[in-house]
């Protein structure tokens, strides 16, 4: 007899981990891996970052504090979403999260309701359905690929939308794809949503990482009527290189925020007060954003290495992503699906990615960039080596 809730039995289990496991136990047995699967940023936080909380630590910030945050850092996000964003939210429109993940995770549980569906464009990042999924929604998946260049269109997404239809994910740039949604390209979603009166969150927990030029536009900044429906979810883990400090934030119409800091006050309560610390400092010290911008260099320089590498390989096709710290090339060539793929090159060339099948592709893998040049040319020269074998035994398994 299973001890387990019903609803975990909707709950799919990690499909990575099993990567996961095995990169760890090849480590561990001294092989050196070409790790290309990092889901965060290798630098280490900012400075003034890591010195404010000290600070705040050394102060006796240890206790207790608000559930929605530290009202000082809550200002300070709705001054940065006002100057950097277009959106304008008053302090108590802000509820401050234990990572961007725990911010979505709240918003699923204040408005979703049994058997409501959720619209989530394809390839996406993997938490999204189970979150829906644990609120007991049901997840409705927008399938894209290269030809839209990872894009929902609105025709694509009226035609998604029913009358149980309740909430539209966006989330640009994208993990895994990178794409980066334009502005006229978010207003006819937009118009879509306020047509049918959904509910949108943006999840713009990449912003900062676009490159080429690409534009952030958030979709709450379009006009009143997108802006009263949306929810915009962001973060400090990918801009400021602070993934273990477990720091992010929702924005939106007070009745949802409330609902949603109802959830965080019998789940965890506040974020602890000494990462809030260093939030504070990543809003206002005026050094932060030039050590962001380097960063974001630093990223802009490994995507073309890594895009080149790859468009170089015979039997990769690979777009080339505007946002983020991805790229997501079509390996079906190569005659194996993704889990299979993933596992193979592993084993035999000691490269570590994501199978895209964890995102929703099963034709595809995720590669990050959040590694630095050395790995990232050892690994792609590995991935083509691997590849070259894996198209032989395809030629010579053809009949002619
Ligand atoms: C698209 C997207 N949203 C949200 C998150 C959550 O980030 P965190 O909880 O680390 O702030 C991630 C992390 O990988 C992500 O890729």
């Amino acid at each position: 007899m299973s001890h387990l809730a019903g609803r975990l039995g909707a709950l799919t289990p990690s499909l990575t981990l099993a990567i996961v496991e095995r990169t760890k136990a090849l480590r561990a047995e001294g092989v050196e891996i070409w790790g290309l699967s990092a889901g965060e940023p290798d630098f280490d936080t900012p400075t003034p970052i890591r010195e404010a909380a000290k600070a705040a630590l050394d102060r006796g910030e240890t206790r207790y504090g608000p559930v929605a945050g530290q009202p000082q850092l809550r200002r300070l996000i709705a001054r940065k979403l006002e100057c950097e964003n277009n959106l304008s939210y008053s302090p108590d429109e802000i509820l401050v999260t234990n990572g961007g993940k725990q911010a979505l995770y709240n918003l699923m549980m204040a408005v979703i309701d049994p058997g409501d569906e959720v619209l989530i464009p394809a390839p996406y990042w993997l938490s999204y359905p189970e979150m829906v999924r644990l609120a007991g929604g049901v997840p409705v998946m927008l399938p894209t690929d290269e030809a839209t260049g990872f894009k929902v269109s609105a025709a694509q997404l009226e035609a998604a939308v029913t009358p149980r239809t309740r909430l539209l994910v966006i989330n640009s740039p994208s993990n895994p794809t990178g794409m980066v949604y334009r502005r006229d390209e978010l207003e006819a979603l937009a118009a879509v949503a306020v047509r049918h009166d959904l509910l949108v969150v943006s999840d713009e927990i990449y912003e900062k990482l676009v490159y080429d030029g690409a534009e952030h536009v958030s979709i709450g900044s379009l006009n009143p009527e997108i802006f009263k429906r949306t929810i915009t979810c962001n973060g400090f883990s990918k801009a400021y290189a602070m993934t273990g400090w477990r720091l992010g934030y929702l924005a939106g119409p007070r009745e949802i925020i409330a609902a949603a800091a109802a959830v965080q006050s019998h789940s965890t309560s506040n974020v602890a007060a000494y990462s809030q610390a260093g939030a504070v400092v990543a809003l206002e010290h005026p050094e932060v954003p030039a050590a962001v911008a380097r960063m974001v260099a630093v990223f802009a320089e490994r995507r073309l290495r890594l895009f080149e590498a790859l468009t170089a390989i015979p039997g990769v096709r690979c777009a080339c992503a505007e946002g983020a710290f991805y790229l997501f090339p079509d390996i079906s060539a190569s005659g194996l699906d993704s889990t299979d793929f993933c596992e193979q090159l592993l084993a035999e060339e000691h490269v570590a990615c994501v199978p895209g099948i964890a995102f929703g592709s099963d034709r595809h893998i995720r590669l990050s960039y959040a590694a630095d040049l050395a790995t990232i040319e050892r690994g792609a020269a590995g991935l083509a080596r691997f590849m070259a074998s894996r198209l032989r035994v395809g030629a010579a398994a053809r009949p002619y």
